[in-house]
This record gives structure tokens, sequence and C-alpha cells, in this order.
């Protein structure tokens, strides 16, 4: 009995999507999982996963299907019969990929949008003047939106205030961070377009209204170091801290160059960017230790730019906080016994020197 191909074809097709759907679940690719939105952005990626292996079992499973069934074979000099283009063929391979495209696109954006990237509050409206029309480009910029207008000309110094500064401001007022931060060192610039490759905020999804308060960590990123302050308890550390089920607001900035506050297992990434406050929010769901990672290139150190986030139970993170606000109180104690009075600095390093073997007469010449 021959089996007809239409039936061979349905098989094959319900075979495949069986596999695509089991892979696009298990293909394990992935980092546990450890934040609230971690789960929106599995969902894009095992979505895609599923679409990808599905073209890629068609794609390759028809090629292995030709290579054999079409082979040379012996004693067969002809050419190939001449195949002309297939109209309906090439309507259909063509649209269906566009229907994908576009559908993981709707997707995607969805998903950027529940993590809060398209933020109201962080879309800067620039105003397009009058100069701007007469230039080259101009109208394609304004057919392109405000968001590409504002990076295409020069927008007027605005009245409108400045959400940036002012949210620099903010983190400004804790003195900790402030030490942290070179003061005053760079401006903060205007507003950015909030649709861009860099979105202000992210991560503050619209359920979480109503829930306990945030907790504010102000990070700064340096030549190869993260610094985090906490307002609330004024302490500076090198590790994040979060408590377990606990909106954690991160506000950055960076000191010189771009920097990118990357967590694999929250599924999020923000540039902290010197001269502007960017946003970062997420909600931490399992205890545990994970790395930070600087994901942008900032120098020859890069790579070692890393640290650690602890996501701990609420008492763990108290008790953290409790010996971190002791520490710091003790080296302030310290530092003011190192040093009680004006002391010279052979006086002050006399203790050190003998350590060494060094005499006070040779530190003496050095100095001179
Ligand atoms: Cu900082 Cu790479």
């Amino acid at each position: 009995m021959k089996i007809p191909s239409s039936i061979w074809t349905l098989l094959i097709g319900i075979v495949l999507t069986l596999a695509s759907l089991w892979y696009g679940q298990n293909h394990g690719l992935l980092p546990t999982a450890a934040s609230d939105e971690a789960v929106l952005v599995d969902g894009l990626f095992n979505s895609m996963m599923t679409v990808s292996v599905g073209i890629f079992l068609i794609v390759e499973g028809v090629l292995i299907y030709s290579v054999f069934k079409y082979r040379r074979r012996a004693g067969d000099n002809e050419d190939g019969p001449p195949v002309e283009g297939n109209v309906p063929l090439e309507i259909l391979w063509t649209a269906i990929p566009a229907i994908i495209v576009i559908g993981i696109s709707v997707y995607s954006f969805d998903v950027y949008n529940e993590i809060g990237g398209f933020d109201p509050h962080a879309v800067h409206e620039a105003p397009i003047n009058q100069s701007s029309m007469n230039m080259p480009g101009a109208a394609f910029a304004q057919r392109a939106g405000t968001a590409l207008a504002a990076t295409l000309t020069d927008t007027p110094p605005s009245n409108a205030p400045n959400l940036n500064q002012e949210k620099s401001d903010e983190a400004m007022q804790d003195s900790a961070t402030a030490a942290v931060r070179n003061a005053d060192q760079i401006p903060q610039l205007r507003n950015a377009p909030g649709v861009g490759s860099v979105a202000p905020t992210l991560g503050s999804s619209p359920d979480k209204a109503g829930q306990p308060a945030s907790l504010a960590v102000n990070v700064t990123g340096l030549q190869y170091a993260w610094i985090f302050t906490y307002p609330e308890t004024g302490i500076t550390t090198g590790e994040l801290h979060v408590p377990i089920g606990r909106e954690v607001q991160i506000n950055m900035t960076a000191n010189d160059v771009i920097h990118a506050f990357w967590v694999p297992e929250f599924r999020l990434k923000q540039d902290a960017i010197p001269g502007r406050q960017s946003e970062i929010r997420f909600t931490p769901n399992k205890v545990g230790d994970y790395a930070l990672i600087c994901a942008e290139l900032c120098g020859p150190y890069h790579g070692a730019m890393r640290s650690q986030v602890v996501v701990e139970s609420q008492e763990n993170f108290d008790k953290w906080m409790q010996e971190q606000l002791v520490a710091s109180h003790e080296t302030l104690n310290q530092a003011v016994a190192v040093n009680p009075a004006n002391l010279t600095p052979d006086e002050f390093l006399a203790p050190y020197t003998k350590e060494m073997g060094i005499q006070p007469e040779i530190l003496h010449q050095v100095h001179k």
C-alpha cells in the first residue's frame, strides 16, 4: 500500500511541531530565573527557540533528503531539468517569515513594555525647531518621529524641568552616594528620548503599583568596580545585597565611561552612563548569589569588572545591614584613632618603617 504524500506531509508536520515545542521548553540554555521579570524574557526566548528549531529542522531536513534522493546515479550524464520560478511558492515563503518576524517583534515590544521599557515619564517630547525644517533630511526626521529628531537636531535649551537632573540630585542627597560619585564633575544631560538604544528606566512593572515601597540602591560604575550605596542607611559596599520578594530600584550612573549592569539570572541589563541617571527595577524571587557582570567594553580590565548580588531573606538582609553599619562606624573610629594628633609624616610612618626594617634617617632623606 502506498501512503499518499499529503499524509506524509501531515505526519512530518506534526512530528516537527512536537519536536520544536519540546525543545523550545527544554533547551536548558538559560541560567536560573531569579526575578519576577525573568519569566517574561524566558517566555519570549522560548518562543523564538521553538520557531527557530522548527525552521532549522525543515531546512536541514529538506536539504539532507534532497542530497540523497536526487544524487547523481551511475551513468547519468544529463543536465538537471530546467526549473522555472514558482510564484505562489515564492509568495508563500516570503509571507511566512514576514508573519513570524512581525509576530516576534510585537511580542518582544510587549515584553519590553511589561518590564517598563516604555515608562511614559522617561519619554521626552523634543520640540522640532524651525531651522531644522530647512536641513536636508529634516523631512525624514519628521516622519521618523520626535525621538529620532531629538538626536538629529540641536534642540535649543528649554525651560522644561530636566528629569534626569532631578533624579541625579535626588540620588546625590545621600552623602555616601555623593562621596562615591565625583560630585558635580559631569553635568546631567537633558532627558533622553525614552525609546532608543537605551531606555532610561527598565523594570518598573505596572503591576507593582500599590506594593511595599521599593528598596532604593544607588549604584556607581567606575573603572573597574561597582559601588553600591544604600540611601536608607547611608552605607557603601562593593557587593549588592537585596532581600527576597521586594522590588529593588537601582539608580545608576558612571563616573568615567559607559558600563552596563547585567545580572543574567535577572534577565535584565541596563547601561550606566556618565552624565545620565538610568534606572533598573527588579523583584528577586530566589535566594542565592549571582554574578553582576559589566556588559559594556569599558577598558583593559573590563573583563574583571564583576561583583556579586546576594539575594537573601529579609532577616539575613537586616543582619547584614547591621553588620555593615557597625563595620562602617568601626572604620571611622579607627581612622580617627590612627591619626589622633597632627603627626608629621615621619612620626606617622614610624611604626610601619620599623616593621619593615627601614631606618628613620633613610625615610627622612627620601622625603627631601
Ligand atoms: Cu565596566 Cu566593562
